[in-house]
C-alpha cells in the first residue's frame, strides 16, 4: 500500500492525508464533499505506457529512416496489386481458327438463321447483304476477315456490327458456318456478284 511514509519525494505539508485510507488526497479537487485519492498510477499502465513510447521509436525508425516497404501504404498497396496480377491465370486468347465441329455448325446455323438471315437469306443468296454463296467477296474470305465484319460491321453500308449482341464464340461459329455450308451452295434467287473474284 503506498502511503506518505514510503513516497520521501513528497513533502508532508503538500498533501493532505485521507482518515480513512490513510492516503494521499488530492487537494483543490473538491465536488460536493467527495475528494479524490492522488493514487499513483498502478505499475502495469505505466509499463504500457513506456512500451508504447518504445513501440513508437522502432516504429518511426522503420518508416522513416529505414523507409520498410511493408509500412509505407502506397509501397504495399502497390506490392500487393502486383501480387494480385501475378496470381491471375493468364486469360487465353481467343482464337480465331475455322470450327468444323457439329455443335459449332448447329449454334452457327441458329444464329445465321436468326438474325443474318433477314439480310443476307436463310440459303444466303442475299438481298440488303452481299450474296454468301458465290466467290466473290466485298471484304475478303477467310474467317479472320469474316470475324472482323460481323464483330466491327460495316455501318454506313448497312452491315450491323455484332460484338455487343454475339460473344466472340458465337461469332466464330456463324462464320465458320458460312465457309462450311453456304459457301459453294446453290441458293434459290441468287444476287449479283459483288467484290472481287477470290478463289
Ligand atoms: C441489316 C442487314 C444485315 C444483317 C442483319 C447482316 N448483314 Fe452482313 N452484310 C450486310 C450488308 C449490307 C453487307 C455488305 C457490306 C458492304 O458492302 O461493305 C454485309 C456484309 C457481310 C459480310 C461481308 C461479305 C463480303 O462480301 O465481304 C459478312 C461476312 C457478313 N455480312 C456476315 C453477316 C453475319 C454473320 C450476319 C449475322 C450475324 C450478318 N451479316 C447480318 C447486311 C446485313
Amino acid at each position: 500500500m503506498t502511503t506518505l511514509d514510503n513516497h520521501p519525494d513528497k513533502k508532508l505539508e503538500e498533501y493532505e492525508i485521507d482518515t480513512l485510507t490513510n492516503k494521499r488526497l488530492l487537494k483543490d479537487h473538491e465536488y460536493d464533499g467527495i475528494r479524490e485519492l492522488d493514487n499513483d498510477l498502478p505499475g502495469w499502465w505505466k509499463w504500457l505506457f513506456i512500451i508504447t513510447i518504445v513501440f513508437s521509436i522502432f516504429y518511426l525508425v522503420r518508416l522513416w529512416v529505414f523507409r520498410a516497404d511493408d509500412l509505407i501504404q502506397a509501397k504495399e498497396f502497390d506490392k500487393e496489386m502486383a501480387g494480385a496480377q501475378a496470381s491471375k491465370p493468364p486469360v487465353a486468347e481467343f482464337q480465331i481458327s475455322l470450327l468444323t465441329d457439329a455443335v459449332s455448325m448447329a449454334s452457327g446455323k441458329e444464329t445465321w438463321t436468326k438474325i443474318c438471315a433477314v439480310c443476307h437469306l436463310v440459303d444466303g443468296g442475299g438481298l440488303v447483304g452481299p450474296n454468301m454463296t458465290d466467290n466473290y467477296w466485298i471484304h475478303g474470305n477467310t474467317v479472320e476477315d469474316m470475324f472482323a465484319i460481323v464483330t466491327n460491321g460495316v455501318i454506313e453500308k448497312g452491315m450491323i456490327p455484332y460484338k455487343d449482341q454475339l460473344s466472340p464464340k458465337q461469332r466464330l461459329e456463324v462464320v465458320s458456318y458460312i465457309i462450311n455450308e453456304i459457301v459453294g451452295s446453290t441458293p434459290a434467287t441468287p444476287k449479283e456478284p459483288q467484290g472481287e473474284l477470290i478463289n
